[in-house]
């Protein structure tokens, strides 16, 4: 949640660190986008501030309105409100005399720091936590009359979270950061140096990164990075390149992001395999760093993980409890953490998130390696939190995820879940072999079949601006099928603002078939007709007792299954796949049909109202 950018260069005052930060802002915006800001370190003793609530695009046409004059440094933010609500006056950044300080968190204590300054006669303009620590460093600098250690001073007051950035006039060419519980990372130029909340704030200029740890500070000069806890003491610093490409974060074409990362979803799921299948089948799992004899006693895992991700999380429990048999457990990350779990040493807690910075998984990770649990983290973002925390990481290779709502991150999740369930059955030894070698193999044909559902969504797309004034929509699915209903439903909420649920399709004669009345549309998700104890036949009786109701029937079946055609209003066939691969296949017709209907209403699919792309506060 909230964006942040820090530049510095040496080649003298110039637009760079405006375009630079702008640029940083634009590739940030789906942090959070209720308000944006700039502030400029002008030498000869002036900041130049601009910032306005609403997308950037406002911060933007003010700037062209109102140009600020040439800088050697800049820090730019993008908001996503806590403390105050997004208006101009609460967006950062926030000045206090020569200082301005940019946030990305919530500072918790910050009601008895501001009585603090208000009893010494501070005036506030904002009603931000934020403005608070813009007050103190700018108290602590005229003390000690040094930029890092004012931050640091301030930092070692503060509880909550944080990333904070300060520039100050009397050091032109340099930005300041300090980091508690939230994200910042550093890249490297030639002459000038970057801080942002992610790589993609700098990536149009470098892929050179350096990995910063919790309470650390950091300080950029053109020429110089230098990394200190907040005690002052200098700390090693892990440097990285960035395998992402520029291309990878803008539209290449399309209407949007998520329309872009939909098409992307074949490469996710192939990038997420790659190197990871060698000639033979065996699994390899590189970034594995637990030792197997750990893994060998495992007795039960529980994955932690919140929205989209905790939907995978089920997938996951299908497949790993039948390969397995090692009992799963799937719970969101913000209930596990405080209702005192069950975890111990032989307990495996799996943490699934796109950013690595989800402050609930965080958490949740935290308390699981407090009770001596073994923690693995299944990440998409290189250099987040999470993966740092975990004992050991397996990276979805999805690239950069820019649109809020999730999707290739989503269908590269189940793919390395179902990565860790076949090495754990290999690892282990089941009854299974035959099977997870077989499955190895369909593994590799999922990206073609991915391909093709994309080739074939037209007709969905038709029926999506069909439906643009439906006020309702139901998802059924049972079995894998049901995680993908929930997270069909989560879809069309999060991108059209429309009444959704997804249900176990068993369910319904329990309550929820009292919702059907005429013209109410239900998806359902059916699965195979093939193989042993398939569902099949029990999801069709359910869209039959639907349809007898009177509701609208859309259905994702797979080629060849004619059973479910006199009972559908539409069908959307996907390829033929086995039951527990069919979630990367089922979701898609659902994925573009929320999108398509959101834009067919005219919304923002990119960057939903009241949503950020990384939640970093609980
Ligand atoms: C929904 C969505 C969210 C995220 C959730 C976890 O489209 O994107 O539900 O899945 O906020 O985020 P990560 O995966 O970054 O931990």
């Amino acid at each position: 949640m909230c964006g942040i950018v820090g530049y510095v260069g040496s080649a003298g005052p110039s637009e760079r660190p405006l375009d630079v930060v702008l640029e940083g802002l634009r590739r940030l915006e789906y942090r959070g986008y209720d308000s944006a800001g700039v502030a400029l370190v002008v030498p000869g003793g002036e900041l130049a501030v601009a910032k306005k609530a609403g997308k950037l695009a406002n911060l933007v046409e003010e700037l062209a309105a109102h140009p600020l004059p040439p800088a050697t440094a800049a820090i730019g933010h993008t908001r996503w409100a806590t403390h105050g609500g997004p208006t101009d006056v609460n967006a950062h950044p926030h000045v206090s005399g020569q200082v301005a300080v940019i946030h990305n968190g919530i500072v918790e204590n910050y009601a008895p720091l501001k009585a603090e300054l208000l009893a010494a006669g501070v005036e506030f303009l904002s009603e931000t936590d934020t403005e608070v620590v813009a007050h103190l460093v700018s108290r602590a600098y005229e003390e000690s009359k040094d930029l890092t250690a004012a931050l640091a001073s301030v930092a070692r007051r503060l509880e909550g979270t944080f990333t904070l950035l300060a520039v100050h006039v009397d050091v032109p060419d340099t930005v300041v950061g300090a980091r508690h519980d939230s994200p910042l990372v550093v890249g490297l130029g030639d002459g000038e140096n970057f801080l942002g909340s992610d790589v993609a704030a700098f990536i149009g200029s470098t892929r050179e990164a350096l990995e910063l740890g919790q309470d650390e500070i950091v300080t950029i000069t053109p020429t110089s990075v230098t990394v200190t806890d907040f005690e002052g003491a200098p700390v090693d610093v892990k440097p990285y390149t960035v395998d992402w490409d520029t291309a990878a974060a803008e539209k290449g074409g399309f209407r949007s992001f998520m329309e872009k990362e939909i098409h992307d979803q074949p490469h996710a799921v192939a990038d997420t395999l790659l190197g990871r299948l060698d000639l033979s089948g065996k699994l390899v799992l590189d970034e594995m760093r637990i030792d197997e004899s750990v893994l060998r006693s495992v007795d039960k895992i529980v994955v932690v993980a919140c929205g989209t991700a905790a939907y995978a999380g089920h997938v996951a429990k299908y497949a790993i409890e039948h390969w397995c048999r090692i009992p799963v457990e799937v719970e969101l990350a913000h209930e596990f953490r405080y209702r005192d779990p069950v975890v111990d040493e032989r307990t495996l807690v799996v943490a699934v998130s796109q950013s690595g910075e989800t402050m609930d998984t965080l958490m949740a990770v935290r308390h699981a390696r407090e009770q001596r649990a073994t923690t693995l983290a299944i990440v998409n973002t290189h250099g987040s939190t999470i993966p740092r925390e975990a004992d050991a990481v397996l990276y979805t290779h999805a690239g950069p995820e820019i649109a809020v709502a999730s999707t290739k991150a989503f269908l590269s999740q189940i793919t390395a879940a179902y990565l860790l369930g076949l090495y754990l059955a290999q690892l282990r030894g089941n009854k299974f072999a035959d099977e997870v070698a077989s499955t190895l193999t369909e593994l590799r044909e999922m990206p073609d079949k991915i391909q093709q559902v994309l080739d074939r969504s037209e007709r969905v797309r038709e029926i999506a601006r069909w439906m643009a004034d439906t006020p309702s929509v139901l998802f059924l699915g049972r079995h894998v099928g049901f995680p993908v209903a929930m997270e069909g439903a989560l879809k069309l909420k999060e991108l059209a603002y429309i009444h959704a649920e997804g249900f176990a399709a068993g369910e319904l004669k329990h309550g929820p078939i009292a919702l059907i009345e005429p013209g109410q549309p239900v998806f359902v998700v059916v699965p195979s007709p093939r193989g042993r104890n398939t569902l099949h036949s029990k999801v069709v009786s359910n869209i039959q007792e639907i349809r007898a109701r009177g509701a609208r029937t859309l259905v994702v079946a797979e080629d060849g299954d004619d059973a479910v055609i006199p009972y559908a209003d539409e069908v959307f066939f996907v390829p033929q796949t086995s039951t527990l691969l069919a979630p990367l296949l089922t979701v898609v017709p659902l994925q573009i049909f929320a999108s398509e209907l959101a834009n067919a209403k005219g919304l923002d699919v990119d960057q939903p109202r009241n949503l950020a792309k990384s939640v970093t506060v609980e």
